[in-house]
């Protein structure tokens, strides 16, 4: 299989982690007999430092050709301190949302036993938890009406849906729970807000043609305790714009660590697969950011290509470095390994190269010197 991959590095830890996505996708390509091409773009803080736009014009035009596009991260503290500034990086990222109409979002949230100790959760609500968030993308109050006084005095948001925007993804969001543990719940604030109440509507009047799948409705705010209280509960939660955004991530820390979940956006154009964390200024250029969710969002990058087998190793190859302790400092503040090094273990991984014999004494010497 060929396929020509996007690539936006992005800003902060954003090369870093995708450099090791990239690694372990070679390895992927190389066992497999693939062909993966890749196209690099500018995105974000970078882009603005380069061309002085945060998503160039010759950015969109590659993902538009691409088969996928893998991306790093966006942001950059020098425009979080400046509510004034009129360019951002994040105005590329939605931007990119929006000419590729990506407008589902799609994150997993699963748990896994070697990090246990690291959740905030206690051990009995973390047993089967598996659950993914299908968060719409493209519309709400992100994309609406947005207006600011002269004088700073007022600003709003205006948030708006229409019935086709809400559909599509509902029917994304019913097909993956029949493949699944057949629930879906409509996460909203149908209490108080008019876009809520059609979302119930529109999703209630979907309902009937995936009579195999049960639908609940609930509350963002009591959502919000849910996750805590019982995560265990969801299979897919499908939501508006903004509640997706904070719902996934304070599911994301139900793992152990930000640092550990894919995502992948879809809509009518090419596909986006990128990891749920931040950039991550401070750890930018020092080797220590965990590549793991960029690996997995690599991996979901692979089953949309439907190359199931080439996903499932990558897979194992990440669940075989958090068992067996090759973790990045998030995880172990103590015995860590370099992000370089935890994706080149993975790549070995894809080669067969590591199963039983793990030669722990070289993997030593690409750890941390801090112990
Ligand atoms: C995300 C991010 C973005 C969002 C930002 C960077 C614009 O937080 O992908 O969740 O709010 O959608
Ligand atoms: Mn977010």
């Amino acid at each position: 299989m060929n396929k020509n991959i996007a690539v936006i590095n992005g800003d902060g830890i954003g090369p870093e982690v995708t450099a090791q996505s990239i690694r372990v996708l070679n390895a992927i390509g190389e066992k497999f007999g693939h062909q993966f091409n890749y196209t690099y773009c500018l995105m974000g803080a970078d882009a603005i430092d380069k061309t002085g736009n945060p998503l160039p014009d010759e950015t969109i035009e590659v993902c538009l050709n691409a088969d996928a596009i893998l991306f790093g991260a966006i942001g950059h503290p020098k425009y979080d301190n400046d509510p004034t500034a009129k360019v951002r990086p994040e105005q590329g990222l939605l931007k990119l949302r929006k000419s590729l109409q990506l407008f589902a979002n799609i994150r997993p949230v699963n748990t896994y036993p070697a990090l246990e100790h690291l959740s905030p959760l206690k051990a009995k609500q973390l047993e089967n938890v598996d659950f993914v968030i299908y968060r719409e993308l493209t519309g709400g109050i992100y994309f609406g009406e947005k207006k600011v006084a002269d004088d700073y005095s007022e600003a709003s948001d205006l948030c708006v849906y229409s019935k086709p925007e809400i559909e599509r993804i509902a029917h994304l969001a019913f097909k993956a729970a029949q493949q699944r543990r057949k629930k879906l719940t409509l996460v909203d604030k149908a209490n108080v807000l008019e876009t809520s109440r059609l979302w119930r509507k529109v999703v209630q009047e979907i309902a009937p043609q995936y009579s195999d799948v049960q639908v609940d409705f609930l509350f963002v705010d009591n959502a919000a305790m849910q996750i805590i209280v019982n995560p265990k509960q969801f299979d897919v939660m499908l939501t508006e714009n903004m509640f997706g955004d904070i719902l996934s991530d304070e599911a994301s820390v139900i793992s152990g660590s930000l640092g550990l979940l894919p995502s992948a956006s879809v809509g009518a154009a090419t596909a986006l697969f990128e990891p749920i964390h931040g950039s991550y200024p401070q750890a930018a250029g020092k080797d220590i950011a965990n590549p793991t969710g960029s690996i997995l969002s690599a991996a979901m990058m692979l089953e949309y290509f439907n190359l199931l087998e080439e996903a499932a190793i990558v897979r194992s190859g990440v669940a075989w470095a958090l068992s067996n302790g090759f973790v990045t400092k998030d995880i172990d503040g103590v015995n860590y390994y370099f992000t370089s090094t935890i994706g080149e273990l993975i790549a070995d991984y894809v080669h067969n190269r590591v199963n039983t014999e793990v030669n722990r004494n070289n993997i030593e010497l690409r750890k941390s010197t801090i112990i």
